[in-house]
């Protein structure tokens, strides 16, 4: 049974693509046209502007500690989207960026991570590299770590901010 369909899948494929060829559709769908490019941008560019207020404690359960990724990292500094997957110290093994993303939620702000297929995920993901347009992708890119920002509250740190709370040396 399985042996039969796999071989009907086999003589099927080849013969769909020989016939889209045939009739001169080379490409898997038509391009986009203005309208439907427009469309798509404006719903990235919610998403980038959802983003940008995540990034600035638009959700509480992000925090509990009144910490937001910008007092951090200003306009997406030091997140380095375009070095990702790389391998982080941390958690001794190589990580997508929204987990690295999750780690500062659930220590520096002692917050609640995100699920990783969440709309709010995504929102981070639209910011960040939305700000890191044009950079050279280098996954594994370590060098690229700007210096370490010492965290100086969240998990293990008292609960509170004092103050600016971190120094950048
Ligand atoms: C109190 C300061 C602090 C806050 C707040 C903070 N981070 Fe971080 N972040 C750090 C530090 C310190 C590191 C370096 C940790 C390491 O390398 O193990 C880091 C590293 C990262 C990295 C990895 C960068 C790289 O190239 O390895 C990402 C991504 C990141 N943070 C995103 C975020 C996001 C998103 C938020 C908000 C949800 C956030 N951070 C909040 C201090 C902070």
């Amino acid at each position: 049974m399985k042996a039969t369909f796999k071989r009907t899948l086999a003589i099927a494929i080849p013969a769909a693509i020989t016939a889209a060829l045939a009739s001169g559709a080379a490409q898997a769908r038509d391009p986009f046209d203005k309208e439907a490019l427009d469309k798509q941008n404006a719903q990235l560019l919610e998403l980038v502007e959802l983003g940008y207020n995540l990034w600035h404690g638009s959700n509480p359960e992000m925090s509990s500690n009144g910490l937001a990724c910008g007092n951090c990292h200003p306009d997406a500094g030091a997140s380095n989207p375009q070095t990702f997957p790389k391998y982080i110290q941390n958690m001794n093994r190589v990580v997508q960026w929204g987990e690295m993303v999750n780690w500062c939620v659930q220590n520096p702000q002692a917050g609640k991570a995100l699920a990783l297929e969440s709309k709010d995920m995504t929102a981070m993901y639209a910011y960040a590299m939305n700000l890191h347009r044009g950079l050279p992708i280098q996954p594994g890119l370590a060098a690229q770590q700007t210096k370490p920002i010492p965290v100086k509250y969240g998990k293990g740190f008292p609960s509170k901010p004092s103050g600016i709370g971190f120094d950048t040396k």
